[in-house]
């Protein structure tokens, strides 16, 4: 990756869900393999984290801190070869600043990631001013003219059956891809502009 100093940095990539235990986790494993096929992984920092929501300290604290992926989630990527090793996490301060991508599932992400910067940053914490440009929707990075053309979410399995956590893979198979080209793209014209 280009930087103004003309040395390499790498990007940095987190994936948000709500529990960080079925969709940003999976996002983290598709996009390593992604990355891993290109032979890029020592370009890239890629992580997953989820807001928790909901409870009065979600902010350090997620309903499922500690806890390895769903195991529904893990056996359908699992015949993929897709495999889920992180555990949950809750989204940070830090996350703010240190990652060049924020990446969340869905419109109520983008939103808790909003809210829990607006409470950080009115507790004096560091939250950088232009965090907000990092964050978006994954499925921005969708094929335009694909199969999911259209679709904005990546949408909550947790409460449903196979197909969801299948809409899931499927999904951010497609985004992923898209993703690893928006940045090399990006970086051409980094270099061009340079
Ligand atoms: P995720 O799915 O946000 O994709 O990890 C969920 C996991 C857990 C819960 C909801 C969604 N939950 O309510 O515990």
């Amino acid at each position: 990756m280009p930087s103004t100093n003309g040395a390499s940095k790498k990007c940095s990539v987190l994936f948000v869900c709500l529990g960080n235990i079925c969709r940003s986790p999976t996002a983290e494993a598709v996009f390593k393999k992604v990355v891993e096929q290109a032979n890029e992984q020592d370009q890239f920092l890629i992580d997953s984290c989820g807001t928790g929501g909901g409870n009065p300290d979600w902010y350090s604290w997620s309903y499922h801190t500690g806890d390895p992926s769903d195991r529904r989630m893990i056996a359908s990527a699992s015949k993929r070869n897709v495999h889920l090793t992180s555990r949950s996490r809750p989204l940070t301060p830090e996350d703010l600043q240190n990652f060049d991508y924020i990446l969340g599932m869905d419109y109520e992400n983008i939103a808790a990631i909003q809210v829990a910067a607006d409470y950080w940053a009115s507790k004096g914490k560091t939250v950088p001013k232009d965090y907000r440009s990092k964050v978006q929707l994954m499925c921005k990075y969708l094929d335009k003219d694909g199969a999911f053309k259209g679709i904005t979410e990546v949408p909550d399995p947790y409460y449903g059956g196979t197909k969801g956590f299948e809409l899931v893979l499927d999904l951010l198979d497609d985004a992923c891809e898209g993703l690893l080209t928006h940045i090399r793209e990006r970086d051409v014209a980094k270099v061009a502009a340079s």
